[in-house]
């Protein structure tokens, strides 16, 4: 086989001060699910429910980061990381309504311990985990729990306050909302599409009840919410197609970032989500409570979409997370290579997303909150020889710098995850990882593209 010429690879330097950090949640890394007065979350119960997350696994052992946060720590200095972004577990820092110090006093040491190594700690009030007590009353899709949401972001801003370089309020409230209590593919499982519309009302209605919280009480320190964009494109130009991209990109991304960054809902989906009910929860005065204004917005990237209106080859009917777009397909691009999660790996989409909101939105500096892949990263001789990983992140990296070439505000980048860990319902077995976990042991490893990222941070740049 003759060598083929290797395309050109051309340095790209990112602008100064461009935060490079990696991320993790709480639920995902911590494990310690039963001490120091922690209250079972969601995800407790609804991984013990037979069936529910792969191989029967939950949130034992995970990371055991509650434990190994400072050795964490001192991995994560090790790797040149300027930042980490992780959540906040309501169940530890208010159980059952109360403020718990034990609960506090772990994130009080996490942030110090960051800040002693000269990493910004970026805090994010919710990834999902949320206190059962509070679903047993009605969950995402009561209104009290927006308010149950803000005491809880009072209770935890107050304690650690300026410490946090940056707060976040939500994690990609369209899993919590419609993979929740639509699909029921993540906790607490149910399947009803009107509770979905609801919870992804009241979970908009905590964050801006956070963020009034955050505005009062750390008005210097910058804060955002973090949503998972997916571009959606359209399979063809005719019209059931373009009804099936209007829809997806509709309740994928507008219904946050409209009610977030312009103050209300768009009128088509208004019309689309009114027989789910989403007028009768929403009441006077909560678009302007959601629009409180916001420093940042973090865009979590994965990969996009392809919709057609009818079915195409190879094609899969949108499920219950759509909530009145069941007749809308998801096309596949049999050619774009895969993770182990099985989605397709479309660098050029992150540069799609990124467009989309400096385009459609009033302006705002956007941060990479998470963006990485799942492959099976199995150890040979001590190793891990990740090199999709690599070429993953290097793709998304230089889609980023496209962005930024076409004057996208973007101020960093955020790879998932710091660790492999408790990937939701499909438990320990999908690894993303910079750093490889051997779940028996809890003994870490670099992976190769942890060294690799530690270079790009080093340089501040990709070559
Ligand atoms: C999004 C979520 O925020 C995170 O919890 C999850 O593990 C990654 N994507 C990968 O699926």
């Amino acid at each position: 086989m003759s060598a083929q010429p290797m395309p050109e690879r051309v340095a790209l330097a990112f602008p100064d001060a461009f935060v490079w950090g990696a991320a993790t949640a709480a639920f995902q890394v911590e494990g310690s699910t039963t001490v120091d007065g922690r209250e079972p979350s969601v995800w407790d119960t609804f991984a013990a429910r037979p069936g529910a997350v792969v191989d029967g696994d939950t949130g034992e052992p995970a990371a055991d980061h509650y434990r190994r946060y400072a050795d964490d720590v001192t991995l994560m200095h090790s790797l040149g990381l300027g930042a980490y972004r992780f959540s906040l577990s309501w169940p530890r820092i208010r159980p059952f309504g109360k403020a718990n110090q034990r609960g506090i006093g772990f994130y009080d040491r996490l942030v110090d311990r960051l800040l002693a190594a000269g990493i910004q700690p970026w805090a994010t009030l919710y990834h999902w985990d949320l206190p059962q007590s509070l679903e047993d009353s009605g969950g995402w899709t009561a209104r009290d729990t927006a308010y149950r949401f803000a005491e809880y972001a009072e209770t935890i801003v107050g304690r650690l306050g300026d410490r946090v370089a940056s707060w976040s309020t939500l994690n990609e409230p369209w899993c919590a909302a419609m993979l929740g209590y639509g699909s029921g593919v993540h906790a607490p499982g149910r399947t009803e599409p009107a509770s979905a519309v609801a919870a992804a009302h009241h979970l908009l209605l905590g964050h801006g009840l956070a963020m009034d919280v955050l505005r009062r009480d750390v008005p210097a320190v910058p804060s955002g919410i973090t949503l998972n964009l997916y571009p959606v494109a359209a399979d063809s130009a005719g019209p059931a197609d373009a009804d099936a991209q209007r829809r997806i990109d509709g309740l994928q991304n507008r219904l946050f970032l409209d009610p977030v960054l312009w103050g209300g809902y768009p009128d088509d989906l208004v019309a689309d989500l009114a027989p789910f009910g989403l007028d009768e929860v929403v009441r006077e005065g909560d678009d302007a409570v959601i629009a409180t204004p916001i420093d940042w917005l973090g865009v979590n990237y994965y990969r996009g979409y392809r919709v057609a209106g009818t079915p195409r080859p190879g094609s899969a009917p949108a499920g219950a997370e759509w909530p009145g777009a069941g007749h809308v397909h998801f096309v596949p691009d049999p050619a774009a290579p895969r993770t182990d999660s099985g989605w397709e790996v479309q660098p050029g989409g992150l540069t799609g997303a990124l467009r989309q909101v400096h385009r459609d939105y009033p302006p705002i500096p956007l941060y990479i909150t998470e963006n990485g892949a799942s492959y099976p990263d199995s150890p040979v001789a001590g190793e891990i020889a990740d090199d999709d990983r690599v070429a993953f992140v290097e793709a998304h990296l230089r889609a980023a710098h496209d962005a930024l070439a076409d004057g996208v505000d973007l101020r960093g980048y955020f790879y998932w995850s710091l660790l492999d860990n408790f990937e939701w319902a499909e438990g320990y077995a999908k690894r993303f990882g910079l750093v490889h976990v051997d779940y028996q042991t809890q003994r870490r490893t670099p992976k190769r593209s942890a060294r690799w990222y530690a270079n790009v941070i080093a340089r501040n740049a990709v070559s």
